[in-house]
């Protein structure tokens, strides 16, 4: 079986690339069935703390039949790196940023989402773009997120009665 294991997407604000990503991922989660794997997000900043996801992240997630308005921005914490297996970073600049708030010895790891999830590159921040921006990280989240279905599934067939959990 898939072990249980907990994500935390991690981007700048927490209301935009990161919320989306939450959402492809539940989603994508919740279609497999896979309800031992959980999902959060956070920035690295603080400015939006306790506000819903950019309208423009919402709008472009419903179009996709996915609802993020509930959610909430929070700031990383140290304590994240315990709780969580895998801190999934938007971009390079947020890998960097993560990384330095690290413990030096911590159950999570840091890596960029897209690579975690097999694929290339860095998301790209929307917030001073367009709807076509937000489009375009919709495609690369939610396409990161049934790579990494199909990954945990795969481990299934691969490794039967034999997942580590650090997939
Ligand atoms: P996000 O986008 O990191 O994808 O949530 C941003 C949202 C807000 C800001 C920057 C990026 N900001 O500077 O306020």
């Amino acid at each position: 079986m898939v072990e249980p294991q907990r994500l935390l997407v991690v981007c700048l604000g927490n209301i935009c690339r990161s919320p989306m990503a939450e959402g492809a991922l539940r989603a994508r989660l919740e279609q497999a069935g896979l309800r031992q794997v959980e999902v959060d997000s956070a920035g690295t900043g603080d400015w939006h703390v306790g506000l819903p996801p950019d309208s423009r992240a919402i709008a472009t997630a419903r179009r996709h039949g996915v609802d993020i308005a509930g959610l909430r921005a929070r700031q990383l914490s140290k304590r994240d790196f315990d709780e969580f297996d895998w801190l999934l970073c938007a971009d390079h600049a947020n890998l960097r940023d993560v990384q330095s708030l690290a413990p030096r010895a911590s159950r999570g790891r840091s890596v960029l989402f897209m690579e975690w999830a097999g694929l290339a590159g860095p998301v790209p921040d929307p917030y001073t773009g367009n709807e076509s921006h937000f489009e375009q990280v919709w495609a690369q989240v939610d396409a990161a997120a049934q790579a990494a279905v199909a990954r945990l599934l795969g481990r299934l067939t691969h490794n039967p009665g034999q997942a580590t959990g650090d997939t």
